[in-house]
């Protein structure tokens, strides 16, 4: 029998839970009132004031797929970092490489040798031969962007409704009521985004063949799979539509695989046989310690080199970073993608994804709610919706935030971080099954004690 979500009795447990968490969390909350006179809103960044419960745990330790608060709680990071800490917290070889890069120097603005170790195993993970490297997965978006603009002279970009690509300026934007605009939230765009962006909806191919038509799309940036409003999968024979249609109309293919790393060693670019021209990356990639990168193919290296030898200087042009390619980036690069996100590891991340999906399908099913569960590689997702999404929009749509707050709290009162936003896990090369049983449990009993009547 299919059970429906009584409100009151999900408002009642929330209060239950949030008073618990309060009661549990002193230290926590004394800290967030003392940051509240040197930082905007007590926290160091906007979206932290936006976890489930009053106010953030603040963080002791973190090790492997476990963390203490300041409190004394310990937990199983299932938000790991939001991707960033994907590696799990404090890895031993990517700790000891940077040590050691540490006390050999940080930043130089030159090169090292770790570089050029790290561009040949892109290359071989991604199939591109080409790399740069950032500090950030934004800077890596802002400035494929760049050179895509640059060397097709072309002025937009392309993006899909309720994207996210990190905090570049021309995708935050949304399609609103059928009517494309800066996204809700969007902090003091400098333009409305529609004069740099077209935006159309994932999985819609005649939308995104009338967008590029217009051929003044320099490159369409994509996510394989939707990552950040949920996850949502490409239909089949989507990304053979997406690359045909932007090779006829002259448009470049970015894909960015920050998420998307979840699918595989070489990310959903490598496990589904994507052809980008562009391939963009950050957050894990140095096991915590800011690193990204951007690829290309041996014709875009030609046409961006050219274009680049055709300017009196490139140290203003937009392409930059002080500290990016600093050698401690590239020695903890250079130990993640050697001996922590290794194929081995993957495999392993895989098979607790699945197990993880099983755990919550298991409970969805036997407490009769109309939810579903989504997976991509080692990165699974519960929907409030009978079917997964399509699109961003409906992905939207099928948003309850209040009831996302209360099985955030619920699991958070009881060892477990989910990544804040949306319902989503990742598992990370230390995770285990017993931190993924926990998760089955615990999800279950929610289940059971909000249909209870
Ligand atoms: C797919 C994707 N690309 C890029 C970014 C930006 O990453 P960062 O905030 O580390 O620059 C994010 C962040 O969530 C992301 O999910």
């Amino acid at each position: 029998m299919e059970r429906t979500v009584d409100r009151r009795r999900l408002r009642e447990l929330r209060d239950r839970e949030v008073e618990r968490f309060v009661g549990e969390h002193p230290r926590s909350g004394e800290l967030f009132e003392r940051g509240k006179s040197s930082l905007l809103a007590g926290v160091p960044m906007p979206w932290m004031t936006e976890w489930a419960g009053p106010y953030p745990v603040f963080v002791e330790e973190a090790e492997g797929a476990r963390f203490t608060d300041v409190d004394g709680r310990t937990y199983v990071d299932f938000c790991l970092g939001d991707t960033g800490g994907m590696t799990g917290h404090a890895p031993k070889a990517a700790v000891q490489a940077i040590a050691e890069q540490a006390a050999k120097g940080i930043t130089l603005m030159l090169p090292t040798e770790d570089s050029i170790w790290v561009g040949e195993e892109l290359a071989r993970r991604f199939g591109l031969p080409y790399w740069q490297f950032c500090l950030t997965a934004t800077d890596a978006n802002r400035f494929a962007i760049r050179l895509a603009r640059a060397i097709t002279g072309r002025p937009k970009i392309l993006v899909f409704n309720y994207c996210y690509h990190g905090s570049v300026d021309e995708t935050i934007i949304s399609i609103e009521d059928g009517v494309p605009g800066p996204r809700p939230g969007n902090i003091g765009p400098p333009v409305d985004p529609v004069v740099t962006t077209r935006v159309v909806e994932f999985n819609d191919v005649p939308a995104l063949e009338e967008a590029l038509a217009h051929e003044d799309v320099a490159c369409v940036l994509a996510e394989p799979a939707l990552t950040n409003i949920g996850i949502v999968l490409p239909d089949p024979g989507y990304h053979d539509a997406l690359r045909d249609l932007t090779r006829r109309h002259g448009t470049y293919l970015v894909i960015d695989e920050t998420h998307c790393i979840c699918a595989g060693p070489g990310g959903a670019t490598r496990a589904w046989g994507l052809e980008p021209d562009f391939l963009t990356i950050g957050k894990p990639l140095a096991s915590g310690v800011p690193a990204a990168c951007y690829g290309m193919s041996g014709g875009v290296a030609e046409r961006a080199q050219a274009f680049m030898d055709s300017l009196p200087t490139t140290d203003v042009g937009g392409i930059g970073g002080t500290l990016s390619g600093n050698a401690l980036s590239l020695a903890a690069m250079r130990a993640t993608l050697e001996h922590v996100l290794t194929d081995e590891a993957f495999d392993r991340m895989i098979e607790l994804g699945k197990l993880w999906a099983e755990g919550v399908k298991a409970a969805i099913t036997k407490h009769g709610l109309p939810w579903e569960v989504q997976r991509l590689g080692c990165r699974a997702e519960y929907w409030f919706s009978r079917t997964p999404p399509r699109t961003g929009g409906e992905a939207a749509a099928a948003d309850d935030h209040e009831l996302a707050q209360l099985t955030h709290l619920y699991a958070l009162n009881r060892g477990i971080l989910l990544t804040p936003f949306h319902n989503n896990a990742l598992m990370s090369p230390a995770t285990t099954a017993e931190n993924v049983d926990l998760h089955s449990r615990v999800f279950e009993e929610m289940c059971a004690e909000l249909v209870a009547t």
